[in-house]
């Protein structure tokens, strides 16, 4: 009989501590360690497996393109990079309430409808509840086949049986145990035990599997962090709460791109597809209030033209506040850095507010000049043209740099209807798009003046002093 040997985890990042501590050494998390038992395979009962030798392989040899199944929900497809991978397994990880379960149940639903063997296992839900929930989806009909268990040992028990299915949905991982583990389901090494189980039975079965992971801040419950490395590819569903626009990200491709994402609409009938997302993102702008500039983006191969939004206004603090919604704090710091030092604009006593209207969070330095100029426009109270857009990046001489892509950028522009585009001066030549005046700026301060003296125009004064 050997003693149970048990060793403290930490919840938030699946480090082993030898005994209780107050704080992770390795994440820096407090109070996050908790006992687990180790798993048995590695217990010391078990005689040591003897190896078996297996033949290696010149890498120059035939080469297959990884087989696909298409889900039939386009905005899906372009973010696996074309459809599930047979024998993959895919992580979809998200705020509890963001749709996950809504968007999986519609892709199993749509492969079941095209006659593939579709499997979706709750663990949180009765059979009930998710019935309920394609029925308001107006899935009933779609030969899904449902289940409500958790438990690991059984769930690849059935799924072995009778035809292979092409694709598995476990909602979720959290909520799954497996026997080869001792501690409590939503524990790390239950989460990574169960994970471990289920890729193990895709890659030997040629199923794709969605795993389900729950995101949660306080680290209660193992995030999905633990299997993010297990798994081909990890997908993030986001969106804010306010808004009914969701955004499916992926963060981890082993089989395709990561920089595309697939733009979703929550509607009382479920997840609707946004095929032009850049309608869908202007669509609530106001028009011809100043702090607001419409930046031409890409995510992926896809142009996306966004509003956003800035907010400038004295402080009455000793240090002014900065805060930024949907893009990078450390890049809001570095144009208000380059607008002091090379345009003139005292932003010291101001506090500045930036948002990225729609939920969008953009991750391009391209974005630099359309901030500026939303921030500047606020500034000055000086509203600027509602028919232009604006990219491109500024440097920390305050010259305006060009980026990728630009000939896209202004091609969705123009299909939006939009006349007037400011972008960096390699840009001008790059495309001749009808109707739409491409007008170059070298540097930030010429911008910068602009605005100020449409600002004069309009008769306002603001804070402006460059
Ligand atoms: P759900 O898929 O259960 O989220 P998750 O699995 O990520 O926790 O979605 C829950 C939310 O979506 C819930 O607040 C209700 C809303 N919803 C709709 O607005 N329309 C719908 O058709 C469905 C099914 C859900
Ligand atoms: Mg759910």
């Amino acid at each position: 009989m050997s003693k149970r040997s048990l060793s403290f985890i930490c919840q938030n990042c699946g480090a082993p501590a030898p005994r209780w501590q107050g704080k992770c050494e390795a994440c820096g998390e407090w109070n996050t360690l908790s006992e687990e038992g180790a798993e048995r395979a590695a217990g010391p009962g078990r005689a040591p497996r003897k190896g078996r030798p297996f033949a290696l392989e010149p890498l120059a040899g035939e080469a297959h393109d990884a087989p696909r199944l298409a889900s039939g929900i386009a905005e899906f497809d372009r973010v696996t990079g074309g459809g599930f991978v047979r024998g993959s397994v895919l992580l979809v990880g998200g705020d509890p309430g963001i749709g996950k379960s809504t968007l999986l149940i519609q892709a199993a639903g749509s492969l079941a409808r095209a006659g593939h063997r579709a499997v979706y296992i709750s663990g949180e839900e009765a059979v009930a509840q998710v019935r309920l929930r394609a029925e308001r989806l107006a899935l009933r009909d779609a030969p899904v086949e449902l289940a409500a268990e958790t438990a690991v040992e059984d769930i690849i028990a059935t799924l072995s049986e009778g035809k292979t299915p092409r694709l598995v949905v476990i909602d979720s991982i959290q909520t799954m145990w497996t026997d080869t583990v001792e501690s409590a389901p939503g524990t790390v090494t239950q989460v990574r035990g169960s994970a471990q189980a289920l890729i193990r039975f895709a890659k030997r079965s040629g199923a794709a599997i969605i795993l389900v992971g729950h995101v949660t801040k306080d680290g209660q419950i193992a995030g999905p962090r633990v299997v993010e490395h297990m798994v081909d590819a990890v997908l993030s569903f986001e969106g804010e709460g306010s808004h009914q626009f969701r955004i499916l990200r992926a963060v981890k491709n082993r089989f395709g791109p990561t920089d595309e994402i697939g733009v979703f609409e929550m509607t009382g009938m479920g997840l609707r597809e946004v095929a032009n997302p850049s309608e869908l993102f202007l669509s609530e702008r106001e028009l011809g209030s100043p702090g607001t500039a419409v930046f031409a983006g890409i995510e992926g191969t896809r142009p996306i033209l966004v509003e956003i939004q800035a907010l400038v206004t004295p402080s009455s603090l000793g240090t002014p506040r900065r805060a930024v919604v949907g893009w990078d704090p450390s890049r809001l710091s570095m144009v208000l850095a380059v607008l002091e030092a090379h345009c003139g604009v005292r932003l010291g006593g101001h506090d500045v507010y930036l948002n990225v209207a729609g939920g969008l969070r953009i991750t391009e330095t391209a974005a630099d000049l359309a901030a500026a100029a939303a921030l500047v426009s606020s500034l000055a109270h000086a509203p600027l043209p509602a028919d232009a857009v604006y990219f491109g990046e500024v440097s920390l001489s305050g010259a305006v740099r060009p980026v990728a892509q630009g000939a896209a950028r202004l091609k969705e522009a123009a299909k939006l209807g939009f006349t007037r585009a400011i972008v960096p001066e390699a840009v001008r030549g790059e495309a001749g798009e009808p109707g739409l005046r491409v007008s170059d700026v070298a540097n930030l301060a010429n911008l910068v003046a602009d605005i100020a003296a449409r600002g004069k125009e309009a008769g306002k004064t603001g804070g402006q002093d460059g």
